[in-house]
């Protein structure tokens, strides 16, 4: 079996004496791609938060790539450490007053392994062939692109840091059906380019149709977990958390 990137085990986190995650564990194996759904609340976000240190970990072990255990770590210190895990927020995920090639240059600028390998046009060119619309809007405002387009350079912006793990919080909310699917095929090529990627999705069916496994959150625990047909397959699931969101 491949190796695994992010190994969680019995996390529990919250805010202030708030506890919202219960003892939940999950793994990530190389160029994997896993998907996490489960209602509004249930502690999605708060869990990505927590194994990128934006959130701290009251307890329990996120171990990356069998080594580093990064719990107790803030973001800084995963990210100055280089280990090559990088994360796209729910919300404000661009910096609006930045133009399009400055947010990419942020992104380049936490690339902590580009002093040892490849040139910095390599690194362009990826993101030009992966998101061509990009390219044309360099010197856009991120402002004034389309929420579409919003999505694709935080994207950008991430795997500018040459990742090789990814945590993607709801990419294609508030997306238009026919946007998502731009983003959904975005996310599959990434993976294409070895990425393993940890992807909160609210677009339930969609997300599970082009993932290896999945997790469902309930109230800060994990419901249930399986490959990603399984869930799919699993009736009372369906009616709980896939019926109203097929996309
Ligand atoms: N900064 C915060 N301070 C206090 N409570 C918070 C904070 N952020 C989130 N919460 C609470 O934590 C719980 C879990 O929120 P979280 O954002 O992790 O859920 P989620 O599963 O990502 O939901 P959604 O599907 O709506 O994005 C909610 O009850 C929320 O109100
Ligand atoms: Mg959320």
């Amino acid at each position: 079996m491949p190796e695994k990137v992010i190994e969680a085990k019995n996390i529990e986190s919250g805010y202030g004496k708030l506890q919202i995650i219960h003892g939940i564990s999950l793994e990530l194996r190389k160029a994997e791609l896993v998907t996490i759904i489960g209602p509004n609340g249930s502690g999605k976000s708060t869990f990505i938060k927590t194994i990128i240190g934006l959130v701290p970990a009251w307890s329990g072990e996120i171990i990356i790539n069998e080594e580093v255990d990064v719990a107790g770590m803030r973001p800084f210190e995963i990210i100055n450490s280089g280990i090559p895990i990088n994360y796209v927020p729910q919300v404000s995920n661009v910096f609006p007053t930045l133009s399009v090639k400055e947010n990419l240059m942020l992104g380049l600028l936490a690339n902590k392994r580009r002093e040892n390998n490849g040139a910095e046009s390599d690194d362009w060119e990826r993101i030009f062939e992966l998101f061509p619309r990009l390219q044309e809007r360099l010197d856009q405002k991120a402002a004034l692109l389309s929420g579409g387009e919003r999505q694709m350079l935080a994207l950008g912006r991430a795997l500018m840091t040459d990742p090789d793990i990814l945590l993607l919080d709801e990419p294609t909310a508030a997306l238009a059906p026919v946007l998502a699917d731009e983003i959904f095929t975005k996310i599959i090529d990434m993976k294409k380019l070895g990425i393993s990627i940890l992807l909160v999705e609210q677009r339930a069916t969609r997300a599970l149709k082009i993932s290896d496994r999945g997790y469902v959150f309930v109230t800060g625990q994990i419901a249930f977990e399986g490959t990603a047909q399984q869930i799919l397959n699993n009736e009372r699931l369906g009616e709980l958390y896939l019926g109203r969101r097929v996309s």
